[in-house]
């Protein structure tokens, strides 16, 4: 891209500020600007004043779940089922640790985050040793795919050869990374995190499947004949990957997708819900849940939004292809941005400063025909670790392991 381009484009977006300390930048400086600016997709940031202009939200009713007596009592069914989908190779998981973090505030990745007390435990080992449980009993291992960003790529890569995949069959290891997006004041105006760079952070969870595709890993997907797809969250380290009981569940249901849920503490907690939306399947963000909503009952007297999502959701791949090209909605989120300050000093915010334009798993739910919400236990299923110490933290992931006999 030349600079009358760049200029040309910079312009159509508001976003000429972009190009303010062009003078003093050298020519690779340039170079690599330029290359930014032509890379960039600025189409979303109109949003943050057009909000309205956002496709609006359908009717939400009540979608109700498998829940755990039913799962208990047909358990060796659906555990058969999903066994023999692993051993003929059919279902791969997806390890989504493309985020940034910035609750817990580590300098690393998330995944190399020590929980450990008395020994090293890291997520990443907590979530390889949880996997391999599965491997076990199968006998086979299970394809992972590992979603970074560039900015947490390399470390990843080399946390896990350092290592060496904590025992996990390398060769059944492929990393991909997703998509950035620009990065905004709370006026719509991209931030500079260096003279010659645009703020950029990871553009959502939700980009995992078209940046799988153009990483080229569909085809490894198609070579091994994988046809369900786990996809899980990086920081959950009670998280069971590949259950057999879970997949078994879902491909006997038919649905097109299944996703793991607990019941709510609450009808306030702050998780989203199951439900249908436009009769389609859904998943309700707490704070669109009105009052009505949080009252509702269902016919056994219980809420009517009682199950939450712990992002961990089964696809059915075919089903995803066939909706991958189709927009997920935009989600514009509140973020503390490291940025350039008006004397062109970087520096790290400690309060929200502006936004960051992310898509969401979730949301691909909404996208597929039919859902399998499927209750598991929280107590040995849930233990985020969102933040140092409270709610979803380092302090609570602990207990929740030591109750569950993990030595850490
Ligand atoms: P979170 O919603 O916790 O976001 O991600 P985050 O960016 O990791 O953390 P905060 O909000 O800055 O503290 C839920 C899951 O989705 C992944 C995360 O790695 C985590 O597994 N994720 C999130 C991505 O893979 N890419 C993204 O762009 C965002």
């Amino acid at each position: 891209m030349t600079l009358e381009e760049a200029k040309a484009k910079l312009k159509k977006y508001g976003q000429e500020h972009v190009l303010q300390y062009w003078d003093e930048l050298d020519e690779a400086q340039r170079a690599a600007l330029l290359q930014q600016i032509d890379d960039t997709d600025f189409s979303m940031i109109h949003y943050v004043h057009d909000r309205d202009e956002l496709p609006p939200r359908g009717k939400i009713t009540p979608l109700g779940a498998m829940e755990l007596d039913e799962i208990g009592a047909r358990k060796d069914q659906f555990r058969k089922i999903g066994l023999d989908a692993i051993r003929a190779g059919k279902v791969g998981a997806v390890l989504l640790a493309g985020g940034m973090g910035t609750r817990l505030g580590s300098d690393n990745p998330k995944c190399m985050f020590d929980i450990g007390l008395t020994r090293h435990v890291y997520i990443m080992q907590r979530l390889i040793e949880n996997l391999m449980d599965v491997v076990k009993e199968a006998g086979v291992p299970v394809p992972l795919f590992i979603m970074t960003s560039e900015k947490n790529n390399d470390a990843t890569v080399a946390f896990m050869k350092e290592h060496d995949y904590f025992g996990y069959d390398k060769d059944k290891v492929w990393f991909f990374k997703q998509d950035m997006a620009p990065a905004t004041d709370y006026d719509g105006k991209v931030y500079m995190e260096a003279k010659n760079r645009i703020a950029t952070s990871p553009n959502g969870n939700g980009g995992w499947f078209l940046s799988m595709n153009k990483a080229g890993l569909l085809d490894v997907v198609h070579k091994l004949g994988i046809e369900w797809i786990n996809v899980f969250a990086v920081d959950n380290v009670l998280q069971r990957i590949a259950d057999p009981v879970f997949v078994g569940a879902t491909i006997d249901s038919g649905c097109a997708s299944g996703a793991k849920v607990v019941r709510k503490v609450s009808p306030d907690e702050k998780v989203g819900a199951m439900c249908l939306e436009d009769g389609r399947p859904s998943i309700v963000e707490y704070y669109d849940m009105t009052p009505e909503l949080k009252a509702e009952k269902n016919e056994k007297g219980d809420p009517a939004y009682n199950f939450g999502v712990i992002l961990n959701y089964l696809f059915r791949e075919k089903d995803l292809e066939k909706v991958m090209n189709e927009k997920l909605m935009l989600h514009i989120v509140e973020k503390k941005i490291p940025c350039l300050d008006k004397n062109g000093n970087f520096f790290k915010p400690t309060e929200p400063n502006g936004y960051k334009f992310e898509q969401l798993v979730l949301d691909m739910i909404h996208e597929l025909d039919s859902c399998l919400p499927f209750e598991v236990r929280r107590e040995h299923e849930f233990a985020p670790i969102k933040n140092r110490t409270g709610v979803d933290s380092v302090e609570s992931a602990r207990a929740l392991c030591e109750k569950d006999g993990i030595k850490l």
